[in-house]
């Protein structure tokens, strides 16, 4: 297919491909699978068992044993929702990061904003030795949504800020083990983009302590019990690098053709061609960021 550079130029969202194998896998559900009656204990069943599946799932990318309590959400949007809604403190994020909460509800403040401290051609992170707040939670993606890579932000040093933790690329990348900071507070995972199931409005959320508004709905049988068996049939017809493994030559030609440098996640890729200056999210880094999807072939050939 051959798209225009100027079209990759112009879209700044993350598109993701569609697979004939997910739709259909998506076929074996029906919606009266999960008619069940609140309160009867059948959707508290199915969670705790998709909870089970999904920490052995990701487990060799992220160890989730230091999390306890897991919640359904309608995607990690719906995370970045509950999460909004009871924070009370001042919050920070790094240059890039993805802006959903920053639309929706009291504004960040970026905590590398001093010219200079990184272009690190190596990694082309500006994150790194950032001057962070010990006492602000940190909204931070890993991968990240400033150039789709796995990046750590403990690199330098330790974090002591709170964390919240946005997964949202695991699967859409191959393994790699994610650290995580010690005082991290709520890791959000999405089925959005590794699967093309954006519609589908799928996340978990796990955290440290019981989730301030999660835990009251979750003890009501109250989340999308639907949702929860979509999960589990991806889960158990896919692993977690799989889509990945599926797209990645074909991103590494793509990138070839164009001049990209390939992600982590299979459908983004940076360059630092001035020509595709406005793609660039982090202020101090001449990275930008540039979604593949409309050149990718759906079915991996
Ligand atoms: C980093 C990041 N977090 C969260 C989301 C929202 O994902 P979901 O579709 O699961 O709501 C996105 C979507 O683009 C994202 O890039």
């Amino acid at each position: 297919m051959t798209i225009q550079k100027s079209e990759l130029r112009k879209n700044p969202w993350v598109d993701v491909p569609c697979h004939s194998d997910v739709m259909n896998v998506l076929m074996n559900q029906h919606a009266s699978d999960t008619y069940y009656k609140r309160g009867s204990g059948e959707a508290t069943s199915d969670l705790n068992n998709v909870e089970s599946i999904h920490r052995e799932w990701v487990k060799e990318i992220i160890d989730l044993e230091q999390f306890p309590y897991c919640y359904f959400v309608n995607g990690a949007t719906d995370a970045i929702h509950h999460w909004v809604l009871t924070e009370k403190r001042d919050w920070q994020r790094l240059e890039g990061e993805y802006e959903y909460a920053d639309a929706i509800g009291p504004k960040s403040t970026v905590c590398c904003d001093v010219p200079g401290q990184y272009m690190n051609d190596q990694t082309g992170r500006s994150a790194i030795g950032a001057n962070i707040d010990p006492n602000k939670p940190l909204f931070v993606s890993i991968p990240s949504a400033a150039d789709g890579n796995y990046f750590n932000p403990q690199a330098k040093r330790e974090l002591e800020c709170p964390v919240i933790l946005d997964c949202t690329y695991v699967s859409s990348t191959k393994i790699q083990k994610i650290n995580v900071p010690k005082n991290t507070e709520q890791v959000f995972f999405s089925f959005s983009k590794g699967f093309g199931l954006v519609g589908q409005r799928l996340g978990l959320v796990y955290t440290k302590e019981p989730h301030a508004t999660l835990h009251r709905l979750k003890e009501f049988e109250n989340w999308n019990y639907g949702g929860v068996k979509t999960i589990e049939l991806i889960m158990s017809n896919f692993a977690v690098d799989e889509m990945w493994n599926m797209y990645k030559e074909q991103q590494i030609k793509i990138c070839k053709e164009y001049d990209f440098k390939p992600s982590d996640c299979f459908f983004l890729a940076t360059t630092r061609d001035p020509y595709y200056m406005r793609r660039r999210r982090m202020r101090w880094n001449d990275t930008a960021r540039i979604c593949i999807t409309s050149l990718i072939d759906e079915e991996g050939n």
